[in-house]
């Protein structure tokens, strides 16, 4: 039985994650962390699984990392910068955690878990290269805290990376006049609305 804790575990998707561990005939639901809940349930778990909030996020990285558990992240606002702390933090992990190779924790950061959105991302990168031009247009419910959303984020860097292999340069763009916000966020130089 693989033993999963699950921080933020009151939440939508925790929630979710607790139910579908619970039914799971091969997992078992070791540990409910949510506000105000110590950490230290979370020990002796074999995998952590984090849905709180891209505010929360990096604090349970370092502490897991550091107590030595491996985590499954679904939270958001994983850009680059806190990819290369991440691994940072894991780099590290052998200086602060005793018989290093044993435990040495991994962490899979997942800006979505649902095969459509998965196969979009791959077949936005596939397409990237045959065209001039390249946006991203994303649709969420009013209490999503997050824009652009990870999903959003990763596909543009997923496209801007595979632009930059095909050697295609930035895409055109005509905009003359625009009330600031109306052409999108941009991620990686690709436009996010
Ligand atoms: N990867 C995916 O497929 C996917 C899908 C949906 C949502 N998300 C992301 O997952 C995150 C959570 O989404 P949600 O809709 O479940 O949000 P939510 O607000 O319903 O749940 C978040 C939970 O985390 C708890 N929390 C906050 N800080 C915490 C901390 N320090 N320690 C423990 N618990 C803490 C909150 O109390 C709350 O119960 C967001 O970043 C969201 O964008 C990712």
């Amino acid at each position: 039985m693989i033993k999963v804790g699950v921080l933020g575990a009151k939440g939508r998707m925790g929630s979710l994650v607790s139910q579908t561990v619970q039914s799971a005939a091969d997992l078992e639901l070791a540990a409910e962390v949510d506000v105000g809940d110590s950490r230290d349930a979370l020990r002796g778990c074999d995998v952590v699984v984090d849905f709180t909030s891209p505010v929360a996020v990096m604090d349970n990285v370092q502490w897991c990392v550091r107590s030595g558990l491996n985590m499954v992240i679904g939270t958001s606002g994983f850009d680059g910068a806190r990819l290369a702390e991440a691994n940072d933090l894991l780099d590290g992990s052998t200086q602060e955690v005793p018989q290093a190779e044993a435990v040495k924790p991994r962490v899979l950061v997942v800006p979505n878990f649902s095969v459509g959105a998965v196969l979009m991302m791959k077949f936005a990168e596939q397409a990237a290269r045959f065209f001039e031009s390249a946006e991203i247009v994303e649709l969420h419910h009013a209490a999503k805290v997050d824009a652009p959303s990870g999903t959003a984020a990763r596909t543009a860097a997923m496209i801007a990376a595979a632009r930059s292999a095909a050697g295609a340069g930035p895409a055109p763009d005509a905009t003359a006049t625009q009330l600031e916000g109306a052409r999108g966020a941009v991620v990686d130089g690709v436009h996010v609305h």
